[in-house]
């Protein structure tokens, strides 16, 4: 009668509804073609970053970093470190002791670095960054020291030796007016005179992934490649003098900083981006650029889950078809409440408390779905990744003229440490895409700043052995 045939329209309504959920989410879904694909263009890339025909154009930069070996274990001295550009800003005292007895003990403080410092004036963000470090030497009793220092600075810096780096565009979240196209250390040397009330000697800048290579080959020295899966994404890797060509000479090698988040910048992704990628990059501060960074970091895949959710709840999938003040927030779905939502001890009912501690009131219903696409878009960001990666190994490889290529990778980042699922399908990847490789992965512990002091202490031998 009436009532079976009702039932029988709300049933099909449900299935219908759960196709297109199901469609929507497809899009995310790459194959291992697809993957190798994205392997093989990020290979393309790669040559073109490192030629000089094509570097200028090229939208994976490969940027020399004038670290020209790994650490080993002949490091000494007291050296100050800071590190910008990650989920913190913080100044930190790094003591290394070589020798039989070698070790490396740290102090460091975490600064905020507020908004308005961040997208204000360069000169206001330098000031800032010259207040915290004068903060921090009158904590550890050490303004008259004149340290040597090491910055990690983690954005795009294009270098001509250890310690001169000129900023080539902001990503993340910064976007403070007067840095691009300035040399850093130049602006951090001025702040710092600017205050007038200690000297430091600035021996080198590092990006975070450099910093968490040396730190992870201190203890490994198989390690000769360096990923950050955190706020951002990007990886370094030794690479072959020779092949580096807007380096003179040819002997050695030396670490490109790969600046992989830019890969797709030139369109070379655009059949796999959606629509959802696309509403994320439109609503971000770089628009057009950092396109690969945005579909695999940790400042981004919650946006991606944002516009998804934003979509299906106007399709009258989701929270009864009202878009809460809440949806519309800008920047709501941290790394860290992904990972809870995406952790497998997590009962439902503890998905819903979380989407209501952002103010998102769920049925059992939406909590379903809200996971499901959380956990496929974090699903594409580790395969992606991992696609990346599988080009660096395989490109190592090939370099050194190898069957078969055993690595170590040094990792740093919160989506790679927080996150429940990615590291793992990170690693999956890797190995189905690049199977003549034997890529052991190593957690840097505090990469970033012991890092930096690491290559400092190497500067320092270095300019040394040139004053002799
Ligand atoms: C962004 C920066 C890059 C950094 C990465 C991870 O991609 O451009 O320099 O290494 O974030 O922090």
């Amino acid at each position: 009668g009436k009532g079976a045939a009702m039932v029988t329209a709300v049933a099909y309504r449900l299935t219908e509804q759960a196709r297109q959920i199901q469609q929507t989410l497809a899009e995310f879904r790459l194959s291992k073609n697809q993957l190798l694909e994205v392997k093989k263009r990020m290979k393309v890339e790669i040559e073109r970053g490192l030629k000089k025909d094509s570097h200028k154009d090229a939208t994976v930069k490969m940027l020399p970093t004038f670290v020209r070996s790994t650490p080993d274990g002949t490091e000494n001295g007291d050296f100050l470190a800071l590190d910008l550009g990650g989920t913190n800003f913080r100044v930190l005292l790094v003591k290394i002791r070589s020798g039989k007895r070698r070790s490396v003990e740290m102090h460091n403080k975490i600064y905020a670095i507020p908004i308005e410092v961040m997208q204000g004036t360069g000169e206001e963000l330098f000031d800032h960054i010259v207040h915290c470090i004068s903060d921090f030497l009158d904590y550890m009793g050490m303004k008259s020291a004149r340290l040597p220092l090491g910055f990690t600075f983690s954005f795009p810096c294009h270098q001509t030796s250890l310690d001169a780096g000129i900023l080539v565009t902001w990503t993340k979240g910064f976007k403070a007016t007067d840095c691009e196209g300035e040399d850093v250390v130049e602006l951090l040397r001025e702040a710092i005179k600017r205050k007038e009330e200690f000297e430091l000697d600035v021996v080198a800048i590092v990006n975070d992934t450099v910093g968490t290579m040396m730190t992870c080959a201190y203890e490994e020295p198989t390690c000769e490649v360096g990923l950050i899966a955190g706020t951002g994404s990007n990886a370094c890797y030794m690479e072959e003098m020779k092949n580096i060509e807007i380096v003179p000479g040819t002997e050695g090698r030396m670490c490109v900083n790969m600046e992989w988040g830019a890969f797709g910048d030139n369109g070379c992704l655009d059949d796999i981006r959606t629509t959802y990628d696309q509403a994320v990059d439109e609503n971000s501060l770089n628009e057009g650029k950092q396109r690969y960074e945005k579909m695999c970091s940790g400042m981004y895949l919650g946006e991606i889950v944002r516009q998804i959710l934003i979509d299906l709840t106007k399709r009258g999938f989701l929270f009864r078809g009202q878009i809460s003040e809440t949806l519309k927030t800008r920047g709501i779905f941290e790394t860290k409440f992904l990972s809870q939502i995406e952790s497998d001890r997590l009962a439902l009912l503890q998905v819903r408390a979380i989407l209501q501690q952002l103010g998102l009131d769920s049925t059992c219903d939406d909590s379903i779905i809200v996971k499901e696409v959380c956990g496929t878009v974090s699903r594409r960001a580790a395969q992606l990744c991992g696609a990346g990666m599988a080009a660096v190994v395989d490109k190592i490889r090939e370099n050194r003229g190898l069957d078969h290529l055993d690595v170590t990778v040094g990792v740093d980042g919160t989506l790679y440490k927080l996150h429940p699922h990615f590291s793992r399908i990170f690693q999956q990847t890797v190995k189905e895409l690049a199977p003549k490789c034997d890529v052991n992965f190593l957690l840097s512990e505090d990469g970033s700043g012991k890092g930096a002091a690491l290559i400092t202490a190497v500067g320092c031998r270095q300019r040394e052995l040139e004053a002799q």
